[in-house]
């Protein structure tokens, strides 16, 4: 089995109430885009240069996973760097000259190396088995399976094909097909374009509720012909042309964005905060969190908008608000999906109902967040409630410091981390160790923060 790296796990972190909170937060690097621009490079013959790319332990699964395939990966300190953020050097032989794997690869904890990497390995002609921790091993497959079975790759998995560890036997002239996901989900979106990389002709995918597309920009910066058309219900169609070579070239990471949303609600909750956060993504797919917070009123002002490989970066700066409830729409929840937990923490400090729709995909993430981020925010004194697939939260309530469970969850360790800054007295987060998942500075930048 290829280690992924260990998790600090079973850790417990205090955060005692700040009375203010001030500085520039260094961000890690966007974990989706670091997943892909290792994976991208790993299938563009050459070398590739990533920057400042998240040194989170889901990143280095995957780029664990790449050198196991036949690429050398070297991780490097990035310039001006800081925990969160490294520079990685990958020489790759190409999709021809990987080779299979000794054993098992080790995908941890993360869902995009597994479900990704299964979509590349759809179209390779080896026979590799995927696999990951207690969490992953929880985590829906069949999503991926089927369409990949659709295009002529040979899959299999645990407990009637739904859960991994899962077995991808790859082929490399696959179908194209026309296929209509029935999740919203970016992961599975990817899967079946990077199979569509090795399909004759065009594959199709129909999106009910369009999902990030940082895959698309990054297959078109690479010389591969992807069309995306957004339809007016909210919905996309992503079409790609097979047998294109993918090319090798430099990536800059933007500073992501969901890591950069505990601290916009940091600071907007916060009654005496202004925090500064440079070169964060805003991507349209992936800031549902900015403007969900600006419609909630949170003083939020975004700077010297720019782009960087291909992605729209800014500079945000982020002051104590005055918040107020909203509604959240599926399609908003799908373009925030990572961040529900801590806007659900923002929602504590509304004034007013807050209610999320479209929430079920967040029963299968890293841990049930539906059920954990209720149970931690109600622990600490919030009204919080689940009605099926909606959330509903009404504030404003005052925070009471308690001791809280993060179910290993590095986004539940985060919302409740930024919650015991506001809380009165002390918050126990139970599972802190798991933050360095996406984000491995973040408590560094908790204690920073308050200084
Ligand atoms: C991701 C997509 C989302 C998100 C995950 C990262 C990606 O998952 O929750 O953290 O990089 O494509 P789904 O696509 O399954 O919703």
């Amino acid at each position: 089995m290829v280690e992924a790296e260990p998790l600090a796990d079973g850790t417990a972190a205090s955060v005692a109430q700040a009375s203010r909170l001030r500085g520039e937060i260094a961000l890690p690097g966007d974990k989706s885009i670091s997943h892909r621009a290792l994976m991208l490079a790993l299938l563009g013959e050459g070398e590739s240069r990533i920057r400042v790319a998240s040194d989170g332990a889901d990143v280095r699964s995957t780029a664990a996973i790449a050198r196991a395939l036949g690429a050398s990966v070297t991780r490097m300190e990035a310039a001006g760097g800081g925990p969160g953020r490294v520079d990685y050097l990958v020489a790759s032989p190409g999709p021809a000259g990987l080779r299979q794997p000794a054993g098992t690869l080790d995908c941890g904890n993360s869902g995009t190396t597994l479900r990704l990497f299964a979509g590349i390995l759809a179209g390779l002609p080896l026979r590799v088995t995927l696999d990951g921790d207690g969490s992953l091993r929880g985590r829906p497959v069949a999503r991926i399976i089927e369409p990949l079975r659709a295009m002529g790759a040979v899959l299999s998995a645990r407990r009637q094909d739904t859960l991994p560890p899962v077995t991808v036997e790859g082929r490399t002239q696959l179908r194209a097909v026309d296929w209509a996901t029935a999740v919203p989900s970016a992961q599975v979106k990817s899967a079946i374009l990077l199979a569509g990389l090795r399909a004759h002709g065009t594959t199709r995918i129909r999106e009910s509720v369009a999902t990030r597309d940082h895959t698309e920009r990054m297959l078109r910066a690479r010389g591969v012909t992807v069309r995306s058309v957004a339809e007016s219900s909210g919905g996309a169609t992503i079409e790609i042309e097979g047998g294109a070579d993918v090319r090798a070239i430099e990536t800059r990471v933007p500073g992501d964005p969901s890591a950069a949303a505990f601290w916009l609600v940091a600071g907007a909750i916060h009654p005496d905060a202004e925090l500064h956060l440079g070169g964060v993504g805003v991507n349209p797919t992936r800031r549902g969190a900015i403007d969900l917070l600006r419609a909630m009123g949170a003083v939020i002002d975004e700077r010297d908008p720019r782009d960087d490989s291909g992605e729209p970066v800014a500079d945000l700066v982020v002051r104590s608000s005055a918040l107020r409830g909203i509604e959240v729409t599926a399609a908003d929840t799908a373009r925030a999906i990572d961040e529900i937990p801590v806007l659900c923490l923002a929602a504590t400090q509304a004034v007013g109902a807050t209610r999320i729709r479209g929430i079920g995909e967040l029963r299968f993430k890293e841990s049930d967040r539906v059920a954990g981020t209720a149970a931690g925010l109600r622990a600490l004194g919030a009204d919080i409630s689940v009605d099926g697939d909606d959330l509903l939260i009404t504030g404003p309530t005052r925070l009471h410091g308690a001791v809280v469970e993060s179910f290993g969850d590095h986004r539940l360790a985060m919302t409740f981390a930024i919650a015991g800054l506001i809380a009165d007295g002390s918050t126990t987060v139970i599972g802190a160790g798991s933050a360095t998942i996406s984000d491995p500075g973040f408590f560094g930048q908790v204690e920073a923060a308050r200084a």
